[in-house]
């Protein structure tokens, strides 16, 4: 395994988005949209350092099993939903965006039930993976094409603890 970014980059980082979201969304109302499992580190420090009202909700995303998508359907209690981001604006909160399906499917989901606004932010960003025709709005860190745990994200459901970002061996993903 080896550390892609400390815990202070890490903090820094989450730190740095803190500020830009306090910005875009001072006086608004604002309804943070975690992506179950990975996002909950980062939205656990993230809400902390944000000092101006906010609302947050979870939702679950198709799973992954190791590098594997999971097929399956998405698990969201629209009604809950509904009533957490109606008249107020959406946050969506994820760990990593890869090819970007999973912001994909979990956009149109959201607009369905009429938010002010969506936007989206995320930690890391996997350079030259992405599949779909936009950006997340908000990103900490931008990577290279490897597999990483750590701070939310899992290998096999293992890993989520680490309070760093770490890439796996390629005989580490092979275990
Ligand atoms: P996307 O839908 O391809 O953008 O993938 C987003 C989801 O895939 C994230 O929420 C993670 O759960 C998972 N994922 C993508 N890349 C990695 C990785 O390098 N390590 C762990 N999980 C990842
Ligand atoms: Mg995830």
């Amino acid at each position: 395994m080896k550390v892609l970014l400390t815990e202070e980059q890490v903090r820094a980082g989450v730190e740095g988005l803190a500020r830009k979201i306090e910005e875009l969304y001072q006086g608004k109302p604002l309804t943070m949209v975690g992506v179950l499992i990975g996002s909950i580190v980062l939205l656990a420090d993230l809400i902390r350092r944000i000092s101006i009202p906010l609302r947050v909700e979870l939702v679950q995303a198709r799973r992954y099993w190791g590098q594997v998508r999971r097929p399956g359907p998405m698990a969201v209690d629209l009604e809950v939903l509904a009533a957490a981001v109606r008249e107020r604006h959406v946050l969506l909160v994820d760990d990593i965006f890869d090819t970007g399906q999973t912001i994909a499917e979990l956009i149109p989901m959201l607009d369905e039930l009429d938010p002010l606004s969506i936007r989206t932010a995320v930690l890391l960003r996997k350079q030259g993976r992405s599949q779909v025709d936009f950006q997340p709005d908000l990103v900490a860190f931008d990577i290279p094409d490897v597999f990483v745990v750590g701070y939310g994200l899992d290998y096999k459901d293992m890993y989520r603890n680490l309070p760093y970002v770490a890439a796996l061996e390629p005989d580490e993903l092979a275990a």
